[in-house]
């Protein structure tokens, strides 16, 4: 699906707020478009195409921030009471302004527990974990709040400089099994461009305000760790079993293991027809991995 004349350009006025790791990959590819990229951060003022926004001390942005701004991308987890920071402190900011357009970064911890079965967005959240629940919630904040919002669910992110490579050379990597347990993943390009291309056709496609994007092919963590022991030259240690690592895991590291799905990217790459960059976690950590030795 093609689109001659780019909806993104100089006209559009992007605010990323929260701008951690995927923030800030949307940010400078945004920006390769023409279009302007604000980007917050809690406490310190990076360049001049930044500011802070932190809810937890009431720092809100400077009312020039917001002059022009036509779309928003939301990359801040909720608070701990289960409330969403951005709506908390700039609702009625944002919806004084003309926005095109909000996206919201969500988790696909929401669908809970599908023992390994696939999950789409057709599927009733059933959040098994407080901090699903409390993402849950945020959701449906955003979806109330009557803001032109898109809500993007993701699972596990990585990227150059956030992925397994990370974990074995600073010597953090657990190799732990579970039998018959997978894990979706997402490599951050492939966040900013299914965005992007979302928004570049907009006008042919149909409007779905809950998306997933994820990538092809859900796994276990020991064929990406093994994977990875294997462009580095190096072996893997032997894996541990889940059972007998379980007590030295941190309680937020044993909750991912409470969970077993796989996420469809159907609606995306098949209804809407994105096409992803990373189709599967070899293709995304050799990324990675090339992108390490050029740094
Ligand atoms: N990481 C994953 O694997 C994963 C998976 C699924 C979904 N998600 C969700 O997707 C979103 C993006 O993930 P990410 O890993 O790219 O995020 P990230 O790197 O952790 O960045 C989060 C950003 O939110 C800002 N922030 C946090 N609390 C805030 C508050 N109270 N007020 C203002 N700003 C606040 C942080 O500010 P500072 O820059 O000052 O720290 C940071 O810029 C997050 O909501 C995350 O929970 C993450």
């Amino acid at each position: 699906m093609k689109n001659p004349a780019s909806l993104l350009n100089s006209k559009n006025k992007f605010l990323i707020l929260g701008c951690g790791f995927s923030g800030s990959f949307f940010a400078k590819t945004i920006r390769q478009f023409g279009c302007t990229a604000l980007t917050s951060s809690r406490s310190a003022i990076k360049d001049h195409n930044s500011f802070i926004f932190n809810s937890e001390n009431g720092k809100v942005p400077n009312k020039k921030i917001f002059d022009g701004v036509t779309h928003i991308l939301s990359c801040i987890p909720p608070d701990k009471n289960g409330k969403d920071p951005v709506l908390g402190s700039l609702k009625n900011k944002l919806k004084s302004l003309s926005l095109e357009w909000v996206g919201y970064l969500s988790t696909t911890g929401v669908y809970g527990n599908t023992k390994g079965d696939w999950v789409s967005e057709i599927d009733q959240p059933n959040p098994c974990q407080n901090r699903s629940l409390r993402r849950l919630n945020c959701e449906k904040e955003w979806i109330e709040s009557g803001l032109p919002v898109q809500i993007f669910r993701l699972p596990g992110i990585y990227g150059p400089g956030r992925s397994t490579f990370e974990a074995i050379r600073n010597k953090k990597i657990r190799v732990i099994s579970k039998k018959n347990q997978v894990f979706s993943r997402i490599h951050v390009a492939d966040i900013t461009n299914a965005i992007i291309y979302l928004l570049q056709n907009k006008n042919y496609l149909k409007f779905h305000q809950i998306i997933n994007i994820a990538d092809d092919e859900p796994c276990s963590q020991i064929e990406v760790i093994q994977y990875c022991y294997d462009l580095l030259g190096l072996k893997m240690p032997k894996p541990i079993l889940f059972e007998n690592a379980k007590e030295e895991l941190s309680p937020i590291a044993q909750s991912f293991w409470m969970e077993n799905r796989r996420v469809s990217n159907q609606l995306l790459c098949e209804t809407l027809g994105y096409k992803l960059i990373y189709k599967n976690y070899k293709i995304g950590l050799k990324n990675c991995y090339l992108n390490s030795k050029k740094n």
